[in-house]
């Protein structure tokens, strides 16, 4: 086998028989296969079965009852299943044209690159696809965006958002890779350096069905992007100055419907804290979380450090100012960094501890 084509789909039926023929009449079939790895709740995974028993190519299914990862988790999923070596990752739904597959390989054969990106952003190549000018829009300032935080990682690469590319499996780290929804090829771009090249193509419109595409998508992405730029510590700092500012607001509400500020202050601080803990959970620890102790243990001890948190930092704030004679804003200041990296590290060690 010299070429895996690597098809993520996610209820995709109606357009798996169509792309299976496309792209036996452009590969060479003796060497070739086609990995579909689906997380479908509809009947692609037996419609992928009948178009397998009469395809003049091999075609084989991975089909994931507990997907994770969505999108970017059914590639990686693929590329450690692959038969061969250099993979091609293509969306099921025919809006990456598979008569394009034989320009990335042939480009790649040249010998001097690892990963080739079909690009919709280089020479003759476009976006027509995109549904409605709206996600042009979107995906012209994300792509501007993502462009900008890793400039030395993308110069080459008009395209980092494309699911078009070609990628010799040898040259990535596979288990270093944290897929989490569309954006798999940013993840692989931005994780270590390779050597790429592009092919320009046409984004054509799709064959059947809906995009998958959502605004949930557009969370994760941001995630995404903040993670792979700054690490696990700066996504926590966003989520806790995001919690900061949900307390003020919170804070507010209270005090103008008539509850004590007092009690306004203790309820607005307790919705926060455990507003962050979700948020952590879900996006920044999601990865530590299995070989952590169970949820509930994992929330009393982060409420627990929070509250005890909150508790002695005024008493210690207040001993700053009157032992080292400085003013209350400074000794706060200091109290809150401190604040942070201790409750950064107790997270990491303590509550996701494996
Ligand atoms: N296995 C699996 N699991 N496949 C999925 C999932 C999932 O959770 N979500 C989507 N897919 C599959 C779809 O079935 C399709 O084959 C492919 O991934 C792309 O999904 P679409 O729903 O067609 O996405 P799109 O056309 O809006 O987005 C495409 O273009 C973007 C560029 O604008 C994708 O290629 C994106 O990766 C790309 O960034
Ligand atoms: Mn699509």
């Amino acid at each position: 086998m010299n070429l895996t084509i690597i098809v993520p789909t996610y209820n995709e039926a109606p357009n798996v028989a169509e792309l299976v023929r496309r792209i036996s009449r452009t590969v060479d079939a003796a060497d070739t296969e086609i990995l579909f790895v689906d997380d479908s709740t509809d009947a692609t995974p037996e419609t992928i079965r009948e178009v397998a028993a009469s395809a003049s190519l091999p075609v084989r299914l991975i089909h994931r009852e507990h997907a994770t990862g969505g999108l970017g988790g059914a590639v990686v999923e693929g590329l450690r299943a692959a038969a061969s070596d250099v993979c091609v990752v293509m969306d099921g739904d025919l809006q990456h044209p598979p008569e394009e597959i034989p320009l990335l390989v042939h480009r790649f054969r040249r010998g001097d690159v690892d990963l080739v990106v079909a690009s919709r952003y280089a020479g003759e190549g476009t976006a027509d696809g995109l549904a409605d000018r709206g996600r042009v829009l979107v995906s012209r300032a994300s792509t501007a965006v993502t462009k900008a935080m890793f400039p030395i990682r993308l110069k080459d690469v008009s395209d980092p958002m494309t699911g078009f590319f070609l990628v010799d499996r040898t040259a990535i780290d596979l288990d270093g890779l944290k897929p989490r929804g569309f954006k798999i090829l940013l993840e692989i771009l931005a994780r270590k350096p390779l050597r790429v090249a592009e092919v320009p193509f046409r984004f054509a419109d799709r064959h059947a069905g809906e995009s998958k595409a959502s605004f949930q998508q557009g969370l994760h992405f941001l995630m995404q992007l903040t993670m792979l730029r700054f690490g696990k510590m700066s996504l926590f700092a966003f989520i806790g100055i995001l919690g900061a500012v949900a307390n003020l607001a919170i804070l507010w509400v209270l005090i103008h419907m008539g509850v004590g500020s007092v009690w306004a202050a203790i309820i607005a601080a307790e919705v926060t804290i455990i507003g962050n803990f979700l948020l952590q959970e879900r996006f920044v620890f999601q990865d530590m979380r299995e070989d952590a102790s169970g949820v509930w243990s994992r929330f009393a001890k982060s409420f627990g450090f929070n509250n005890v948190e909150a508790a002695i930092r005024i008493p210690i704030m207040a001993a700053m100012v009157a032992g080292w004679h400085i003013s209350a804003v400074i000794a706060t200041a200091i109290t809150l960094v401190v604040a942070f990296v201790v409750r950064f590290l107790f997270h990491s060690l303590v509550v996701y501890a494996p």
